[in-house]
């Protein structure tokens, strides 16, 4: 049987703290620039550990190296991911699980979009299955 944990809806008309992100771990896929690059700088400046998987290296590992000297933040990380291949994902949580200081992954955010109708994309299938489909 499969379990869904659900957070409630989002109360916006509260004051938004912070502070709920310190020590959370967080993957950003394409966040080398972009909206997940300012995610990733915000979460990092927050005391967030915040991993990036992405395809442009050079602006992934710069970005990841930047942030850290500003805000002395050492759990920032940069991984290569390509999203639209299976086990390039698969490798990236791996990575993120080893680095992760609280030994998990607390949020996830797929930002990295593909436009086009990708080859390799396939629609999820059994999602109960005991290792994640492809
Ligand atoms: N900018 C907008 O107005 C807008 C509006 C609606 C939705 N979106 C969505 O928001 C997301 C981010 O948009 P953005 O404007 O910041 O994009 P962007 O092009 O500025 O940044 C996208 C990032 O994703 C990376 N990337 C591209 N292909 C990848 C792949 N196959 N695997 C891993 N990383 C990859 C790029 O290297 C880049 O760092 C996208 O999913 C986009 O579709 C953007």
């Amino acid at each position: 049987m499969s379990i869904t944990r659900q957070s409630k809806p989002v109360d916006i008309t509260e004051p938004y703290d912070a502070e709920w992100l310190r020590g959370k771990t967080i993957i950003i896929t394409g966040g080398a620039s972009g909206f997940g690059e300012a995610f990733f700088r915000k979460w990092a400046e927050n005391g967030a550990n915040v991993i990036i998987g992405d395809i442009n290296d050079t602006r992934g590992k710069a970005l990841v190296e930047e942030v850290r000297k500003q805000t002395g933040n050492p759990h920032l990380h940069y991984f290569h991911c390509d999203v639209t291949m299976w086990q390039s994902q698969v490798d990236l949580f791996h990575s993120a699980l080893k680095v992760s200081p609280n030994g998990g992954i607390d949020h996830v955010v797929a930002n990295a979009g593909v436009t086009d109708l990708h080859p390799t994309f396939e629609t999820p299938q059994n999602l109960d299955a005991e290792e994640p489909p492809k």
